[in-house]
């Protein structure tokens, strides 16, 4: 049985892949279009979702499928059933399962049971689904997967915990600049170090966007951080993606953005426009490349 929990499921292979898969899927709207007949599947959402929920909900659909939306607090989860006899009972009932969450724990034990294939639409530690849309849009613009220097601008979250993981199958780099008191997560450490590779880590955004062909930039508060807007806005103001900032960059740089955008925090009105065909093709591509994972969860490529 297959789960998607990280992109360190994958082997390179399948990496590559889910990757041409999608971009075959993108040329081809109605490709494999009753490949998951007589399949139905959950897309059980703790947290909110715009691209998540409509780009699985659309993929299923197109490739013959059945969806079920399902909101934890509408469960007998959000009154405290237990994760596993609530995931047993859903196997019995459906194909797989998409959870979006706040424990990644939760979406392990899930995967523990290996009773129904469980795909991580993200978790406060990764966000596979979004990473492997990026690298898909990076391989459309033509980029090297072998020959990229990608800096992060944020916090080492869930998205450039998951963007780290897609570049151990690649030999591109990754940097991160990041405020004082934030490191990489203790995983993310681990498994640099299982792959001996290592992020370089800034405190200065304007060192770190040196010779970088792309920078990549998420929210300075996640879901599940409101309580602590004020103070993030505040430590965050330096490692906002402006036009400023991309003066010490290569001229042919690239910025990326997983959306949702806070125009005037992360990036600039005015980066986000110029960048935003970039941008809204991550999104774009988040629906094509959702089909190719439902097809390697199901084993159909
Ligand atoms: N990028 C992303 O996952 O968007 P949603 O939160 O809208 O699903
Ligand atoms: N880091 C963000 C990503 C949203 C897609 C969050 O977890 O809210």
């Amino acid at each position: 049985m297959k789960h998607l929990l990280n992109l360190t499921n994958l082997t390179k292979e399948e990496f590559y892949l889910l990757l041409n898969r999608g971009l075959q899927h993108k040329k081809n709207r109605l490709l494999n279009s009753t490949a998951l007949k007589n399949k139905s599947i959950a897309l059980l959402f703790e947290k909110s979702s715009t691209r998540t929920r409509i780009s699985f909900s659309i993929a299923i659909q197109e490739l013959g499928g059945h969806y079920l939306v399902l909101h934890s607090n509408e469960l007998q989860l959000g009154r405290g059933e237990t994760i596993e006899d609530t995931t047993m009972v859903l196997s019995k009932y459906l194909h797989a399962v998409m959870i979006r969450t706040d424990s990644h724990t939760k979406i392990e034990k899930m995967a523990n049971l290996n009773v129904i294939p469980i795909i991580n639409g993200l978790s406060d530690l990764y966000h596979p689904c979004q990473s492997l849309a990026d690298y898909m849009t990076l391989l459309e613009l033509g980029y090297d997967l072998d020959d990229l220097k990608i800096t992060f601008i944020g916090e080492p979250n869930n998205v450039f915990n998951s963007l780290v993981s897609g570049s151990l199958f690649t030999n591109s780099t990754v940097k991160i600049a990041a405020p004082d008191g934030f490191y990489l997560n203790s995983n993310m450490e681990s498994i640099l170090k299982e792959n001996h590779k290592s992020v370089s880590f800034y405190r200065d955004p304007k060192e770190a966007v040196k010779d970088s062909n792309v920078i990549y930039t998420d929210v300075w508060v996640s879901m599940g951080q409101e309580k602590e807007e004020e103070k993030r806005k505040k430590i965050f103001k330096p490692y906002s993606v402006t036009n400023e900032l991309l003066r010490y960059a290569p001229k042919d740089v690239i910025v990326m953005h997983c959306l949702p955008a806070h125009r005037g925090e992360e990036i600039s009105e005015e980066v986000f426009d110029a960048y935003s065909e970039i941008i809204f093709k991550q999104a774009e591509n988040r629906l094509h490349v959702q089909k190719a994972i439902l097809e390697w969860v199901f084993g159909l490529i």
